[in-house]
């Protein structure tokens, strides 16, 4: 009944994804006490996707205070196979306890393009081999996003995931005239490699709205 109630006007995903940015809201958001700086639709999202896809390798660039890193580990463990989540950040001084501690977190102080970081992660690729979720929401501009999915190129598989984080910068639709970030990394890695990637369009839409726009991809 509420379907033929509700008249939509097709601004309201927007406007409420400019709601949520604009007033912080995502910085206020916790996981297990510990800060994590996301959209609750996207966690929500992340969760699905791991719980479908079993990974035995979560990789994320851009740490901060640990509850992303965290919440990927709980949900992981919750699934119940071997794993770890490699999370590098160029600064731990932030990084809380409560995450620093978790035994199935691998923490690595390094810029996130460096080799030394493609390295570790063939070495845990060996280590714990299977499907790998990776997610970047370290340093948003558009070249360093660009040099991150080109770090992951070779170490990806058919079939395996990647998040581009913040693609909703620089006017898609949040902060218009942030300059050029992960939206354009994405559109600039896709005219140089058309092929390496399809959009998970229906997961990226499934909630209305997400701080990953055009992020959702799944590797060919
Ligand atoms: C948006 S925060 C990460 C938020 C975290 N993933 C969460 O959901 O709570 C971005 C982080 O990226 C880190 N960072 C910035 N530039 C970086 C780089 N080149 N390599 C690795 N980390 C970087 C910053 O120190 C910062 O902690």
């Amino acid at each position: 009944m509420a379907v033929y109630a509700y008249q939509p006007t097709g601004s309201e995903s927007e406007e409420y994804h400019k709601w949520y940015f604009n007033t912080f809201v995502w910085k206020k958001t916790t996981w297990m006490g510990v800060n994590c700086w996301k959209s609750v639709a996207d966690m929500w999202n992340y969760q699905e996707i791991l719980f479908e896809l079993k990974p035995s390798l979560v990789i994320e660039f851009g740490t901060a205070h640990g509850g992303s890193a965290l919440f990927f580990a709980n949900i992981m463990r919750q699934i119940g196979a071997p794993f770890k989540v490699l999370s590098v950040d160029i600064t731990h001084e932030r990084l809380e306890p409560a995450a620093r501690r978790d035994p199935d977190i691998v923490f690595v102080e390094s810029r996130s393009t460096v080799p030394a970081v493609a390295e570790h992660i063939q070495r845990l690729k060996n280590d714990f081999p299977g499907k790998i979720f990776a997610i970047l929401d370290s340093d948003h501009t558009k070249d360093n996003v660009l040099a991150e999915m080109k770090l992951l190129r070779p170490l990806l598989s058919a079939g395996d995931y990647l998040i581009v984080e913040d693609s909703t910068l620089n006017g898609h639709p949040v902060l218009p005239g942030w300059g050029p970030g992960p939206y354009e990394a994405i559109e600039a890695y896709e005219q140089e490699f058309p092929d390496d990637y399809t959009h998970d369009v229906e997961r990226e839409t499934k909630f209305g709205w997400t701080f990953a726009p055009h992020g959702y991809l799944i590797r060919t």
